[in-house]
């Protein structure tokens, strides 16, 4: 199935074709996941093979704004600069906007403010394509279910699904072909307490992207069949962390979750390895503060930095440990 026959069932055949505000309006936080997504059943509509849950950092996120562009082309604008039409990223959003229009002639003048370095293991497509698709649901006036938002969100690029909501977020794999049972859900459950610090070693754009990593795992990692088990025993120990507020459990299971991704792509051929010296390096300090009696975690994605995970209570050890460290808001911190 094409993404475009996805937009068409959301929009019952009838994409709205005139902008109803001046402008459009769309701010997403990017997500972590505790529980990651690595791998697609179907790679045209960014569907997984395994359910996942994120957390939300609130603060650090892409704000989209849309006007109507007078030109027969798009304008987009990254964070006060303008982007060259031919880049993978202009070519990626406006791929994403084309499923929109169909035959329409509507440009759009797109500006976007991201707080965190682009393609970098930090999520900036997450929050990139679902402020996209909120700003898009400003601008036309489509009054989308949430539900929806996320499905298209994914169609942009897969962990996008988690960043319409602050908090935890799971994100269902679904079974349908289609994908119509593939979007997010918020979890009613808050920690003010727990932190998330990152630790950046390098800002640069990461060697392979997620997209083709995720592709050559599934096809040449022996160890990938094992993979959704552990997501799925994962999963529920975290939900089952989340309820009774189990942090060593919670994060643990979190860190075992995101080496055994890397083990899968490290088993790849060719071996896709997204640790720097400077990482391996910071995972000892971890391991070792924990056998000091530290309660402190990481988990990592498609690039080089980690995400501490750790309580309020010890966040001046932790920036002792790391001085370097971002400490993230997660809640309205009590
Ligand atoms: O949505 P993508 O294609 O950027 O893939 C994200 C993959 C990970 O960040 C490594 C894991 C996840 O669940 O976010």
């Amino acid at each position: 199935m094409k993404k475009s026959e996805v937009v068409s069932h959301i929009f019952h055949g009838h994409i709205p074709k005139t902008a109803k505000h001046e402008k459009g309006l769309g701010y997403a936080p990017t997500n972590i996941a505790l529980c990651k997504y690595w791998g697609k059943r179907d790679t045209e509509l960014n569907l997984p093979h395994t359910s996942s849950l994120s957390i939300a950092l609130p603060d650090k996120g892409s704000m989209t704004t849309l006007t109507l562009n007078d030109k027969s082309s798009e304008t987009i604008i990254l964070n006060d600069k303008e982007i060259a039409l031919d880049s993978v990223f202009a070519q990626r959003t406006k791929a994403f906007l084309d499923l929109f229009r169909a035959n329409q002639k509507w440009y759009l003048k797109i500006n976007i403010n991201m707080n965190i370095p682009v393609a970098a293991g930090l999520a900036s497509s997450a929050s990139g394509f679902a402020s996209l698709v909120c700003a898009l649901n400003d601008l036309f006036d489509w009054k989308l279910h949430k539900n929806d938002l996320s499905i298209l969100a994914r169609l942009g690029s897969g962990s996008a699904a988690r960043s319409l909501w602050t908090g935890f977020v799971e994100w269902h794999a679904g079974v349908r072909p289609d994908g119509m049972d593939s979007f997010g859900e918020p979890l009613a459950f808050e920690w003010p307490e727990l932190c998330v610090g990152i630790l950046t070693m390098s800002s640069d754009e990461k060697p392979i992207s997620s997209r083709e990593a995720m592709q050559t795992t599934v096809n040449s990692s022996l160890l990938y069949n094992s993979w959704p088990r552990k997501v799925s025993q994962d999963l529920s120990i975290i939900k089952q962390a989340l309820q009774v507020k189990n942090f060593a459990l919670l994060a643990g299971t979190a860190e075992s979750n995101a080496l055994a991704m890397h083990a899968t792509m490290l088993s790849s051929w060719p071996p896709i390895c997204y640790f720097l010296p400077e990482t391996i390096a910071a995972m000892h300090k971890v391991w070792d503060a924990r056998k000091q009696g530290l309660q402190l975690y990481f988990t990592e994605d498609a690039g080089p930095n980690l995400k501490l995970l750790f309580l309020k209570e010890d966040t001046a050890r932790v920036q002792a440990l790391f001085p370097e460290v971002e400490i993230i808001r997660l809640f309205d911190q009590v």
